[in-house]
């Protein structure tokens, strides 16, 4: 599963004021999580709101090639009859996860609790992705790599263990994905397994393992992080899941609200879970006009509608500590930072580097080729901000999807109109971008 195999490019130009109500797709995590969870249960899981991008329907294939049926009965309605933990099938053929970090990383998880054998693949960008932090505490569970490309890189056949080891594991980086796969496997061990993070990342898991019928605690550890610890073969139950939609994508008409002159839109039930809103907090100490509509919970999950209106930006210090609750957002809050006055420093951004693309090098460029001022010191993007961008570059998108949206969303509001390579892989999470945006009101050609 891979985008166009033909490029295609994308201009933004300088577009009046976005006016409008909008819903973006179904959150990117729980889709995926919402598929893998109905895999591990007994029954009918109704799913409602999911995501239907490319990355998430490459996991639900792989959920049929591990015994699931998998069915989609309306436009975000599927149903997902599984086997329970401990009855997943070999795969007759490789799981192919074409651009998904997530799926694939969170499928090795759940095939490492296994005794069964497994082919991972995906696209040329996740074949570069780093997998030996997923699989190093799936090897102490038990699992084995039986071939595997350079440092456990894609493709990689990975054999399970039927009996895994229950294990605690203190995560070397923050990562939900990490974290997340050594729960998965945890899930068929018997006895309790432990994770420790340093810096807490997404809790979509623990909270779909909690509406599962699990039983898992979370404990704060130290000043930024958490303990989880899972009682491992416990008899999921199936459970509705209702995906919010999705705040990493909300984020590009949100940014593009405040940086295109009079704008004033709502963007409809985004997910406001704290271990995503980091973007939210930051632009709105940066002077965002973001106001929370109708507060609620829906599916478990707190969501808002967001009123977003035109605002003067100003430059702030993004701290180290909040990067785990925006770590999908900085392409997009470095555009924003270009339209604010003053620098915008952002501390603390080394995952960037081993995203869908290396992010940290992609943004950089993307602003050098549209006359931003910026400089990348160690790990931190430092953007000097005048108020405006000059734009009139093209951007080299290395097949990410959210360097392609995010430098679209400065072509709405720059002084000459700005171009990306290649638009293909914007269908990995938010499919709908370019009508949603265009209904807005921003100009593409
Ligand atoms: C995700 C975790 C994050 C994030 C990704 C989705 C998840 O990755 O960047 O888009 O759903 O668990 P890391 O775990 O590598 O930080």
């Amino acid at each position: 599963m891979t985008a166009a195999d033909t490029p295609v490019p994308l201009t933004a130009r300088r577009s009046p004021g976005l006016k409008g109500r909008v819903r973006v797709p179904g959150d990117k995590s729980i889709s995926h999580r919402s598929l893998i969870f109905g895999l591990l249960t007994v029954g009918e899981t109704a799913i409602s709101g999911l995501l239907e991008g490319a990355d998430v329907l490459a996991t639900a294939e792989a959920c049929r090639k591990l015994g699931a049926s998998v069915t989609r009965t309306g436009e975000g309605a599927w149903r997902v009859n599984g086997v329970g933990v401990g009855g997943l099938a070999a795969p007759a053929s490789a799981l192919d996860f074409g651009n998904a970090g997530t799926g694939s990383r969170l499928m090795m998880g759940v095939v490492a609790g296994h005794g069964v054998t497994a082919t991972f693949d995906g696209d040329a960008s996740l074949r570069k992705r780093p997998m030996m932090r997923v699989l190093a505490p799936l090897l102490s569970m038990g699992a084995e790599i039986v071939s595997s490309a350079e440092g456990g890189r894609l493709p990689l056949v990975l054999k399970g263990s039927a009996d895994p080891v229950p294990i605690t594991y203190e995560t070397p980086v923050p990562s939900a994905q990490v974290k997340s796969a050594v729960l998965l496997a945890g899930l068929n061990a018997p006895g309790r397994t432990t994770v420790i993070e340093a810096e807490a990342t997404r809790d979509h898991t623990e909270r779909m393992l909690t509406h599962f019928g699990a039983s898992v605690s979370v404990a704060p550890h130290g000043a930024h992080g958490a303990r989880i610890v899972l009682d491992g073969r416990p008899d999921l139950r199936p459970n509705p899941v209702a995906v919010p939609a999705d705040p990493s994508s909300a984020a590009f008409p949100l940014v593009a609200a405040l940086i295109t002159p009079g704008s004033d839109i709502v963007i409809e039930g985004v997910m406001m879970n704290p271990s995503r809103t980091g973007l939210i907090a930051t632009l709105r100490e940066m002077g965002g006009d973001i106001v929370e509509l109708d507060r609620r919970i829906e599916g478990g999950e707190d969501v808002a509608d967001l009123r977003v209106r035109h605002s003067a930006l100003v430059g702030v210090e993004v701290p180290a500590a909040r990067a785990p609750s925006m770590i999908d957002e900085f392409p997009v809050l470095a555009v924003a930072a270009a339209f604010a006055r003053g620098t915008t420093r952002m501390n603390g951004l080394k995952e960037l580097r081993v995203k869908e693309s290396d992010r940290l090098a992609a943004v950089a460029d993307g602003l050098r080729a549209n006359g931003v001022e910026h400089e990348v010191e160690g790990d931190d993007l430092l953007v000097s901000g005048l108020g405006r961008a000059p734009g009139g570059g093209v951007v080299t998108t290395h097949m990410d999807h959210r360097i392609a949206m995010a430098f679209l969303v400065m072509g709405l509001a720059a002084d000459a109109p700005v171009g990306v390579d290649d638009t293909g892989f914007i269908a990995t999470s938010f499919p709908s971008f370019v009508p949603v945006m265009t209904g807005l009101g921003a100009l593409f050609d």
